[in-house]
């Protein structure tokens, strides 16, 4: 199998040379053969920023060309100004995937300082009443929007725990594990299968209903959140210890695993009632497999590890042999992600789905490279 991982890596390394030569900013989607970038000053759209700085750290640890070094530094530092806005929930994807493992690669102290300060500014979303950190709009927005929760925001966590081993101030850690904590108790349902949205009154912490915002409804399962849920209370487990977490990311691996299609790259919904006929989501099979991966990593049952190993290298070898760019002219390295179908966004290249292919490889093929680029450490942050 090595060698299939190891072309579909050189070739993720190709197509990222390539996309440096010609983006001016950070990519999110492909439309009409040609990456949308995000826009440049508009808030909500940068979330997907750090998916390229990764990309690039990524291709310099496995070649150590000093070329896409000083390119993987450029890009990172074009994000410096994102470190002090709380409008976002997403600085964690942004800052873990640029200034923390470009830190990690290169020890450059350098790097530090923008990633403890996006850290500080990210934990103004949190609602200590519901003990959740908010999702989208302004902190000091409506209710509503200062009531929601969702599970993308699991991913964000990392950042703050890697802060918190870090500096050794346990703060960011506990605000980490208490959202880790609320997301599970009002997304996770009995099945394994997740809620993408949870609103609360963010007045009294009260929790109110289960929403979505990609998925098909409510009480539907959106693929790509699936994804988020696995890999972020993966994740979890390996910050805080707290078997919870385990327990929780196993169950959504199994109800990913019983649930996906012969290929294994899920439809966009598994409740879709669609499918066949209807839009695969090659980014949340990116996602549920490095998902699989980081469960691994912590599991204590070494027949599950081995298991969740397997069920990621199908994953990966089915979007190689699938859903590959190659023989086109799509600039990205997979094809047939979907954003969002309630928003007609869909059969498109994404930036995150490419990222989480190359990490996937990565994490397969080179295991010495794991404590320095995904460490965990227990944190006493119960
Ligand atoms: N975090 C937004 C998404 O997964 O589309």
């Amino acid at each position: 199998m090595d060698n299939i991982w190891q072309s579909a890596l050189d070739y993720s390394i190709e197509m990222t040379r390539l996309n440096l030569e010609t983006l001016e900013y950070f990519p999110e989607r492909v439309e009409n053969g040609v990456w949308v970038s995000v826009e440049e000053k508009r808030i909500p759209s940068h979330w997907v920023d750090g998916f390229w700085t990764g990309l690039l750290w990524l291709s310099t640890i496995c070649t150590g060309d000093v070329g896409l070094e000083t390119s993987a530094r450029a890009w990172t530092e074009k994000l410096a100004w994102l470190q002090t806005t709380t409008d976002t929930h997403d600085l964690g994807f942004i800052f873990y995937l640029s200034n923390v493992l470009g830190y990690r690669i290169t020890g450059d102290e350098a790097l530090l300082p923008t990633a403890l300060a996006a850290a500080e500014t990210f934990t103004k979303r949190y609602n200590p009443r519901g003990e959740y950190m908010q999702a989208w709009g302004h902190v000091d927005g409506p209710s509503h929007e200062r009531g929601r929760i969702n599970i993308d925001l699991m991913m964000n966590m990392p950042l703050l725990f890697w802060v918190s081993a870090k500096t050794g101030d346990l703060k960011y850690g506990r605000i980490a594990a208490r959202h880790a904590r609320t997301s599970r108790h009002v997304l996770m349902r009995p099945d394994g299968s997740i809620a993408q949205v949870g609103d609360f009154d963010p007045h009294t912490g009260i929790f109110l209903r289960q929403e979505t915002h990609q998925g098909l409804s409510h009480d539907t399962c959106w693929s790509r959140g699936l994804g988020w849920a696995l890999y972020g209370f993966a994740e979890a487990y390996r910050w805080t210890g707290d078997e919870i977490f385990l327990h929780s990311a196993r169950q959504i691996a199994q109800y990913a695993c019983a649930n996906a299609p012969e290929d294994k790259v899920p439809f966009w919904d598994y409740n879709s009632l669609d499918i066949p006929y209807t839009y695969r989501d090659t980014s949340a099979a990116s996602v549920i497999a490095a998902g699989l991966l980081e469960l691994a990593i912590g599991e204590t049952d070494q027949g599950l590890a081995v298991r969740w190993r397997s069920e990621a290298e199908e994953i990966v070898v089915s979007l190689w042999q699938n859903y590959s760019t190659r023989g086109t002219d799509i600039p990205a390295i997979l094809l047939e992600g979907t954003r969002s179908v309630p928003h007609n966004m869909m059969d498109h290249s994404l930036i995150y789905g490419d990222y989480y292919f190359v990490e996937t490889l990565v994490r397969l093929l080179r295991p010495d490279l794991e404590g320095t680029l995904f460490p965990g450490q227990v944190l006493q942050v119960g």
